[in-house]
Order: C-alpha cells, then structure tokens, then sequence
C-alpha cells in the first residue's frame, strides 16, 4: 500500500509485504545485527531535499565513483526509542539528534535537514515499525540516520547530492560485560581543528588499526589520549568518559572540538548536577588517573553513550599495567545513572527534563 503525507517533505509509504518479526528472538538480540521492516530514504537534489520515501528495508544500489566511499563525506547519528512500561513509544531527545547531526554537516560541507523532515521521517518510520522495540530489560529500538555524498565523481570537491537514510535495529545491551579500555600515546583520535567533535564516519574508520591491536591484547576499547600533550584523557570513540575520584565526578570537557558532544554525557551531567552530586567538567591526566587508583580514590570510571548507555569500566590498561577498578555493585555513581535514565526512558519517574517524546 502507499500513503502519501502531504506536508513540505512529502514521505511515500510503501508497507513491508510481509514483517519478519515472528522470526526473530528479543531476548538474544545481539547489537546491531537485526533490523526491522522499513527504512527512511531521501535525495539531495537540486539544493534541496526529495524522494522522501518509507520502504521495506533494502540495499542501496551506487555508482562505483559514489563520492562518501572515496572521500568520506559521511555523518550519523545514534538514538534510541523506547517502550514506557504502560506501552507507549517514545523518543529520547531526538531534538539533541537533530541539533548534532546538522552540526556535523556543517562541519563536513553538507546540506541540513531540515527539522519538519527529520522529525517527519523518525516519527512516521518508528510509528511503522513500533513492535520492534524491545520491551525486554535493557532493550531498546537504536536508530541510526546518516548521511553520504552520492556524486558520482572521481575529483576532490563537496558533493552537490546527497542520500539522507534511516534504519532501526531492535537492540539489547552494547557491552554485556565491564569493558576493558587500553590508553596509548602513539595513535591519536582527534586533533583541534579537526573532526573529533562531530560524528564524522571518519573517525570511526581511523580507529579501527590501533583497535585492533588493543583487542588482540585483550581489550576492548581504546581510552584515546591527545595529540597536543600526548597525555590527556579524551574519550573512548563509543561512548565519553567518566570518573569519580573521592568525591567528584569528572568527565573531560568538549570546548577543544576533539571529543563527541554526547547526549548520553550531557544527560548524566544534568542528573548528577540536579541531584546534588559533586561534578567537574576538566581535564584528566594519565598521571592523575594512575595516582589516583594507586591511592584508592578512584571509585568508578564509565562511559556513556546512545549504544552503551551507562557502561562500566572494568580494568584500564596503560603500557604493560592494568588497572582494575572497584566491582561494578560497588559503584554509587554509574549504578545510579544508569537507573535514573532507565526510569525516565520507561515512564517509571516523571520526565521533568522534557527529555521523552510521545511517537
Ligand atoms: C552510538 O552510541 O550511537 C554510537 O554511535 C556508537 C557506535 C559505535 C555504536
């Protein structure tokens, strides 16, 4: 069947024959891997956006020259849907979505979306494909929008056309264990100046060797460390960074452009401050770090991010150390945070922060 809404951006809907969800187990989802009915498809044609379309999910047909596959012109965006406990679906801060993905297509030379368009086609494609959120614990329906350059053009220049796309995947936990992150000085993420700050394809492309090293030592993530003092904490490339060393909850601040604003981090900034817990948003040393757990002060280290929501670090390796930190029950500050956002992504608290959005 196709429904057209006839709005600035018009959506073409053309339902899904037959859904697919009998056939898959919510409570072994494994991240990233299953995906529902119907994606979100539209062109950047003519300085403006069109083709905006709702189909069955399927490959995206380019041409070998398609610019994004060369050139890296391509951003996303990572967000969640929910399921309130009483059954509604709904959005966590799509407008914050919105507001970062713009920023990183400015930052890489391409069009915006507008906001009737993006908040159209998310609402219309979850609406479609609502059955697919998880009602299990931890479970949630992650939505990924990007964005890509599909001249097909052999020459360095800003793409004129673009492809913005949206799929959802019914998801449960990002690390089913604490993660292990390793800290070096020899490759680095992010540089000021660079792309560190927006959710550039990119920068995820640049981590993948030195990752891949860690892991075959036995870690999961890299913890990545700048450029300029070859000694800072920046963030894990998943998800920012926290600590508690005593009393005070740190995380590292985003002004110098090398670390993702996330909203996951901005959120637990917000709950932490409005809840009386002893917060400061600075810098971090190696040094500091080492000392810090050498003398039993440091109580939690997590990170946060739309995939991982809350995610606990288990032991930091630096060199040829490991640092393990506290148990995980023993720790006052992620536990909370991650029971906080749980109760408001579920309608189990009131959502004072205006932060939930009814689909
Ligand atoms: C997210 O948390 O949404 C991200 O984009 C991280 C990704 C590597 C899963």
């Amino acid at each position: 069947m196709t429904l057209t809404i006839n709005r600035t951006y018009p959506i073409d809907i053309t339902k899904a024959a037959v859904s697919h969800i009998s056939s898959v187990n919510f409570d072994e989802l494994q991240f990233g891997k299953v995906f529902t009915d119907h994606m979100f498809e539209a062109d950047y044609l003519d300085g403006k956006w069109t083709n905006c379309a709702i189909k069955p999910l399927a490959k995206i047909e380019l041409h070998p020259a398609t610019s994004a596959l060369h050139y890296g012109q391509a951003v996303f965006e990572g967000m969640k849907a929910f399921k309130t406990t009483d059954g509604r679906p709904m959005l966590f801060r799509p407008d914050a979505n919105l507001a970062r993905l713009n920023e990183s297509c400015v930052r890489m030379a391409m069009p915006e979306i507008p906001e009737e368009l993006f908040m159209d086609a998310l609402h219309s494609l979850v609406r479609l494909d609502q059955d697919w959120i998880p009602d299990t614990e931890d479970g949630s329906l992650y939505i990924r929008p990007f964005v890509f350059a599909t001249d097909d053009f052999v020459g360095i220049k800003p793409s004129d056309t673009f492809k913005f796309v949206i799929f959802c995947c019914p998801v449960a936990r990002y690390y089913a264990k604490p993660v292990r992150v390793y800290m070096q000085q020899e490759f680095i993420r992010a540089f000021p100046g660079g792309t560190g700050g927006v959710k550039a394809a990119g920068n995820y492309g640049a981590t993948m060797m030195p990752l891949m090293h860690a892991r075959k030592m036995g870690f999961d993530q890299m913890l990545w460390i700048d450029g300029v003092t070859h000694n800072r904490l920046q963030e894990i490339g998943t998800m920012n960074v926290f600590v508690q060393i005593d009393d005070t909850v740190i995380t590292i601040p985003t002004t110098e452009g090398t670390i993702l604003k996330g909203i996951t981090r901005d959120s637990c900034l917000q709950l932490l401050r409005d809840n009386g817990f002893k917060v400061e948003e600075r810098d971090v040393t190696i040094e500091e770090l080492i000392d810090a757990h050498r003398s039993g002060r440091l109580h939690d280290a997590f990170g946060t991010g739309t995939a991982a929501t809350v995610a606990p670090i288990g032991v930091i390796g630096y060199k040829d150390q490991e640092y393990t930190l506290p148990p995980v029950e023993d720790r006052k500050v992620s536990n909370w945070l991650k029971k906080e956002l749980w109760s408001l992504r579920k309608g189990l608290r009131p959502d004072t922060y205006g932060w939930m959005q009814e689909i």
